[in-house]
């Protein structure tokens, strides 16, 4: 999976991925990050890459030519790359996300559908965003983290890349844990412990000791749907339960805490 990131920050968002899990699977040839710096593609001698708004109002917008000159050379790159790859036939545009707190709310199921694709360029936005014509000669998805507005959508696409990254198969080396875990099934994650077993007098739940595992699974599924009602009872509505898990369910909302 290859992710083009078109930003004024190209060494925030490297030097953020390039870590941990994502930049081990960088290493090992699974993802490809590149971060393209739209201030390259300024055309003016001041290397600058916004102005005023027509109309007036507070900040500066991002032009549009140097952002469409660099998705240019990067939508070329990434033709003529698939063209050395597969001989013959049409090469499909990539899809290209917009970071803005007016596109679709980011969540897992996007994520798996992101998670499809064989690249995917990420847009990011500074000062009050960009020129409305060149996103809609290039933007295939609108999409937000959330009904808050940050400065700039570098942090956006680092989240949405990390949340794509740990679905790309070897990624996560134990595919068991992208499978099993919160939002799967619309339910959250169960709680977990580890050594020791009693911890400032907190003693681990007998039932995961006792190398039951039919036991293990089904405590694990009720703390599932406590969690949810507690935490998240809107997500209950998609969750698949059986009679039981639906009062369990009913009695976890109606008690505090
Ligand atoms: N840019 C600024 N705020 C954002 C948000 N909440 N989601 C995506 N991009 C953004």
């Amino acid at each position: 999976m290859q992710f083009y990131i078109m930003t004024l920050f190209p060494d925030m968002v490297m030097e953020g991925l390039n870590t941990s899990i994502i930049g081990r699977a960088v290493n090992n040839g699974l993802l490809g990050i590149e971060a393209w710096n739209i201030r390259d593609f300024a055309f003016n001698k001041h290397n600058s890459v916004d102005d005023y708004p027509y109309g007036g109002g507070a900040g500066m917008l991002m032009q549009a030519e140097p952002v469409y000159q660099c998705y240019r050379a990067l939508e070329e790159q990434i033709i003529q790359k698939k063209k050395k790859k597969k001989s013959g036939g049409a090469v499909k545009k990539p899809r290209v996300i917009y970071l803005s707190p007016q596109g679709r709310t980011f969540n897992q199921e996007m994520a798996e559908e992101f998670a499809k694709e064989d690249d995917l360029v990420f847009l990011c936005g500074h000062y009050e965003g960009i020129d409305e014509r060149v996103l809609e000669e290039i933007v295939t998805d609108y999409v937000s983290i959330g009904d808050y507005v940050l400065t700039g959508g570098e942090l956006p696409a680092m989240i949405m890349v990390d949340c794509i990254s740990r679905l790309v198969p070897g990624v996560l080396h134990n595919d068991v844990s992208a499978e099993f875990e919160s939002f799967q099934d619309h339910l959250l994650e169960y709680p977990q412990y580890s050594r020791p077993e009693i911890w400032h007098e907190k003693q681990v739940p007998s039932v995961l000791l006792s190398g039951h595992h039919a036991n293990i699974e089904k405590w694990r599924r009720e703390q599932s749907i406590i969690r949810t009602a507690k935490n998240r009872p809107d997500l209950l509505e998609k969750a698949e339960l059986s009679e039981k898990e639906q009062e369990l369910a009913r009695k976890s909302l109606q008690t505090e805490g």
